[in-house]
């Protein structure tokens, strides 16, 4: 692996571990625990922290108006469509320090590297900070992604609401990124090339001891909202016979979710109901309303709508037989997404050259690359991670893994630059 290019581990180690003190999650005793909520002052830390490191390299910034972060090392044909790469550094509540923030800090360090070579890039690289990869906010994901590449209605957007109900126009403009959402899209050939470094997020890497992941395709996500309203009351005066208890309904749906998802019979077919609200929320209060957040993905779209279509007939059932009323409401349903070719032949002959063991596979995982596919070139690069954990304290990827990806995303940089 001699002909690597170089990385300074020592330096990209510790921005990790910087980067993991800027949360106020409550510590874990299995790991780093980290929640980093878009536009959070967490959140708004990260990114003059991460200027500062950009700044000091002598890279060029430029925010846009949903606070995506562009750091652009200008090429010596900076009017040549650019290579991009880069991912996110918002985390789920109580998450791992490595998720997003590998590619990002990865992505900076690789530029670093090929700067320090004497390289002078013949297309400019360009790293990107998402914003709210993660859904927790606004209750989609990729949302800077989604705006980039023209998925995702800007005024739909900006009318998104947290859960203190402020929109998303309001919280950003309050976050310092001001202006119409509508211009935060990127034309089709804008970037040259777009790759993404990132942890597996799966088992597989580690299980089969190989140090990096190509990724070939995206798996295709979607997420419902259903809101199931029946009749609540005194707990103790609320007679049983009498009751449509909208939180017992809500019960059978999360298991009508998870038997048609296990009857597909597909390793490719996950669905989870992640979050329940409860209303009124009282122990002494028969649930009136109940609001349920899905996320379904797999690799085939067709698929996954069968299990949509199976649960919405439990649905009718559950109307039937509880007398309540449900509502579903779609937040999102995308296409899969597949690697560039071109790319993924690229990363393979790097491995190949320097005696890297590779994978092609699935990302199950969604990522901001699943958006940027829509208007570049795509790939990615996985490294194992413990355990296949992720979405807890206890992530972890190796240094020698965080330092191989790095190595490998600024070797193919170097390789798509000149192209
Ligand atoms: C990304 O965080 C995902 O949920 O796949
Ligand atoms: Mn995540
Ligand atoms: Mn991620």
């Amino acid at each position: 692996m001699s002909n690597l290019i170089a990385i300074d581990e020592t330096r990209l180690l510790n921005e990790l571990n910087t980067l993991a003190t800027l949360t106020h999650a409550e510590p874990a005793d299995n790991g780093t625990a980290v929640t980093r909520i878009v536009f959070s002052d967490d959140d708004l830390r990260a990114r003059t922290w991460l200027k500062e490191l950009a700044v000091a390299e002598g890279f060029e910034i430029r925010d846009d108006a949903v606070g995506n972060i562009f750091i652009r090392w200008a090429g010596t044909e900076p009017d040549l469509p650019a290579v991009a790469t880069g991912s996110h550094t918002d985390a789920i509540p109580h998450a791992g320090m490595y998720d997003g923030t590998v590619g990002v800090l990865g992505g900076l360090e690789a530029m670093r590297a090929l700067k320090r070579t004497g390289l002078r890039p013949r297309r400019s690289i360009e790293l990107v900070m998402f914003t709210s990869e993660e859904p927790t906010r606004f209750g989609i994901g990729c949302l800077g992604s989604r705006l980039m590449s023209g998925t995702l209605d800007p005024a739909r957007a900006d009318n998104l609401q947290d859960k203190d109900e402020s929109p998303l126009s309001a919280v950003r403009t309050a976050a310092g990124f001001a202006g119409p959402l509508a211009s935060v899209r990127l034309p089709a050939n804008h970037y040259r090339a777009w790759i993404e470094l990132h942890i597996e997020q799966g088992p597989l890497l580690e299980r089969e001891g190989i140090p990096l992941g190509i990724v070939t395709s995206i798996a295709a996500p979607a997420g419902y909202r259903f809101t199931i309203t029946g009749f609540g009351g005194h707990a103790g005066a609320l007679l049983m016979p009498d009751r449509k208890d909208a939180l017992c309904a809500a019960a059978e749906l999360i298991l009508s979710v998870e038997k048609h998802a296990l009857a597909t019979g597909a390793i490719d077919t996950v669905a989870t109901v992640g979050t329940c609200d409860v209303h009124p929320g009282a122990v002494n209060s028969v649930p009136s309303r109940v609001v349920l957040q899905l996320d379904i993905r797999d690799t085939n779209p067709e698929r996954r709508e069968a299990v949509m279509q199976a649960v919405r007939r439990d649905c009718d059932d559950l109307r039937q037989r509880r007398k309540v009323t449900i509502v579903e409401e779609l937040v999102n349903a995308d296409a899969p997404a597949q690697s560039s070719p071109h790319t993924v032949q690229l990363l393979e002959a790097i491995c190949a050259e320097q005696g890297i063991a590779c994978k092609k596979m699935v990302s199950r995982a969604y990522h901001d690359s699943l958006f940027m596919a829509r208007i570049a070139p795509i790939a990615m690069i996985f490294i194992p991670c413990r355990n296949g954990v992720s979405h807890r304290p206890d992530e972890y990827a190796s240094p020698t893994d965080i330092a191989l990806g790095t190595r490998v995303l600024a070797q193919v940089l170097a390789k798509l630059t000149s192209e």
